[in-house]
């Protein structure tokens, strides 16, 4: 007997076969940028970071998992909080499934959610302890999803794309923060608007550049803290390297040019961050 089967009635699932179902057309639809801006909704896939998202207080407005799952504890109590969330629960065959899922390391159930955005922190808001993080024009969805994980790891209090970046609530770059997506404030804005906001920032705005002078090691962060990093292509524009209190490098001892985005943010956060953080 299915797990639909089981549980009839009210928040039961729907057995769904059809690649023409409007929902699993939808569904699919969200893996353009154009979509998810229109909706405002994104798609999150695999049981774990399901869970992240339910234990962060969120609510999915559509959940599918895939017929023949061996529908564990995790999974049963997953359906329950998308019944309880009043979401539409679809039980899906493997061909639906697989018009649906990522193509890359499918997983067996996924969930559509609302997008969150944050403002600008208003400076009463932010704490000598903060650090926050901005991205200047970030183009990798990978890269961005690996520094939103990273800054959930390290404790940051959020994280703010600046300019045109890539989509956070891209599947690639929801996969990349393995859930974190779920708990990371976001920000969007434009770089006058960020310009502005940051003339009120109380601490050091730290802008890592391959220019600078100083080892990002040997300086003293006053906090509040604001990281600011370049894009991965042209790097921190002249004007946002302007508004930095002071620009840190990495030290690379290759005959390398820079570090991978992502690296270079974790080595920074860390950097900043360490002397916070406990096993
Ligand atoms: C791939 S790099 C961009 C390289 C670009 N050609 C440039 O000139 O900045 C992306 C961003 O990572 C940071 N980054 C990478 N390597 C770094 C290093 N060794 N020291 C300081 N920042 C670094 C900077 O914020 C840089 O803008």
């Amino acid at each position: 007997m299915t797990w639909r089967a089981e549980h009839r009635g009210a928040g039961a699932p729907r057995a769904v076969t059809s690649l023409q179902n409007p929902t699993v057309k939808f569904i699919r639809s969200l893996e353009m940028r154009k979509v998810r801006r229109e909706t405002d909704l994104f798609v999150a896939e695999g049981a774990s970071i399901l869970v992240m998202a339910r234990d962060n207080g969120w609510h999915p407005s559509t959940l599918v998992f895939h017929s023949g799952t061996r529908m564990t504890p995790v999974h049963r109590q997953l359906v329950e909080w998308a019944a309880n969330s009043e979401a539409e629960i679809l039980e899906v065959s493997e061909a639906v499934l697989a018009k649906i899922a990522s193509k890359e390391n499918p997983q067996n159930m996924l969930a559509v959610f609302a997008q969150r955005w944050q403002e600008l922190p208003h400076p009463s808001e932010v704490s000598e302890n903060d650090l926050w993080l901005a991205l200047a024009e970030v183009r990798d969805p990978g890269n961005l999803g690996t520094i939103i994980r990273t800054a959930d790891a390290v404790g940051a209090s959020g994280v703010i794309l600046v300019g045109s970046c890539c989509d956070p609530y891209a599947r690639e770059a929801v996969r990349a923060t393995m859930g974190s997506i779920f708990s990371v404030p976001l920000v969007r804005t434009d770089c006058a608007r960020f310009l502005g906001w940051r003339r009120e920032w109380r601490g050091d705005v730290i802008g890592t550049h391959l220019g600078a002078k100083e080892d990002f090691r040997s300086v003293r962060y006053r906090g509040p803290t604001l990281l600011l990093m370049g894009s991965e292509g042209p790097g921190l524009s002249e004007e946002l390297t302007r508004s930095c209190t002071r620009l840190v490098k990495i030290p690379m001892a290759g005959g390398l040019d820079s570090l991978n985005l992502a690296i270079a943010t974790a080595l920074a956060l860390y950097q900043i961050r360490g002397p916070y953080l406990k096993l």
